[in-house]
């Protein structure tokens, strides 16, 4: 099979064109598709006309798939998120004030998705079922061409750092919207090393986003501060791509290197129905003392 690449910017995200991914692939496809990752980050593909159960099974060749918090109400903790403003049980919109609404918001904040777990993500898979025609662009910020762009002073001074990554944290800064007591208790805060290495590639990138808390060791507005930082450094147009969804579009994105997030939309007016499915990574990011590992 012969796929075809275009890059979509300088740094972050191509284009692949030649390649069914609803169909049966073979591991030599499948190894190509993640060195393509390893190298551009994101990757998107036009017209897969996934379901939920192809998409499972093409998503189940990368790795364990997480099932993750936004459980699908009702249906038991599939591995397939639905980032959706769609109440599938009536098939309408949800009422504007309806806490499912006000969660998804806290997508909009930059991310990268569990970070929040001990072992974080390795990529997550999203499926554009229904998409708005205005808004709801997802945004991919690239981590490691903002690293590699830092004074090198600037780099050593992140090496060895740990943050804590912390749900409740995150959900704290969602307008309106208080996480379930339940959920809060499934994923009690962790640690993550800041600096992370691509254990392919060698490349080095930052790993930040709204589920980071503080640094370890430092004052807690210091540290929260740097994390800032290191977001608005990712997050310069230079360092994004920004993806605009027609339908059936189908995105990978590497949780390890790169930032994301959603953007508003008219939800009382358009449907959006996205199916995700997550990666777990290989291993957690620090040691057993709490120590940033040197290649995770
Ligand atoms: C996500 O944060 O995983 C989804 C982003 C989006 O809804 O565009």
């Amino acid at each position: 099979m012969e796929l075809s690449l275009r890059k979509a910017t300088e740094h972050i995200g191509t284009e692949i064109d030649g390649v069914d991914l609803t169909q049966p692939l073979d591991d030599a496809t499948i190894s190509e598709l993640k060195t393509a990752l390893d190298e551009h980050s994101v990757l998107v593909f036009r017209d897969q006309r996934f379901d939920d159960n192809t998409q499972t099974a093409f998503s189940a060749q990368w790795g364990a798939l997480e099932t993750t918090v936004y459980k699908r109400e009702g249906d038991g903790g599939v591995p397939v998120a639905n980032i959706t403003n769609v109440d599938f049980r009536t098939d309408s919109i949800f009422p504007p004030d309806h806490p499912r609404l006000k969660s998804n918001t806290g997508n909009e904040m930059w991310h990268t998705d569990s970070s929040f777990k001990p072992v974080p993500s390795y990529c997550s898979m999203l499926s554009g079922r229904e998409v708005p025609p205005v808004g709801a662009d997802t945004q991919f910020a690239s981590c490691r061409a903002a690293y590699e762009a830092l004074p090198e002073a600037e780099r050593l001074r992140l090496d060895g750092l740990v943050a804590e990554h912390n749900y409740g944290y995150s959900r704290s800064l969602v307008k309106e919207y208080e996480a379930p007591r339940e959920t809060l208790e499934e994923v009690p805060p962790v640690l993550h090393a800041v600096v992370r290495t691509n254990p392919t590639t060698g490349r080095k990138n930052f790993y930040t986003g709204s589920h980071a808390s503080h640094i370890i060791g430092w004052p807690v507005e210091k540290g929260r501060q740097l994390l800032r930082d290191l977001v608005a450094k990712a997050s310069q147009p230079k360092f994004v791509y920004v993806h605009q969804w027609q339908p059936f579009d189908f995105v990978i994105w590497d949780n390890r290197s790169v930032l994301h997030r959603g953007t508003p939309y008219d939800s009382a007016r358009y449907r959006r129905v996205m199916h995700r499915t997550t990666v777990a990574g290989s291993g957690p990011t620090v040691s057993e003392t709490g120590d940033a590992l040197a290649v995770a």
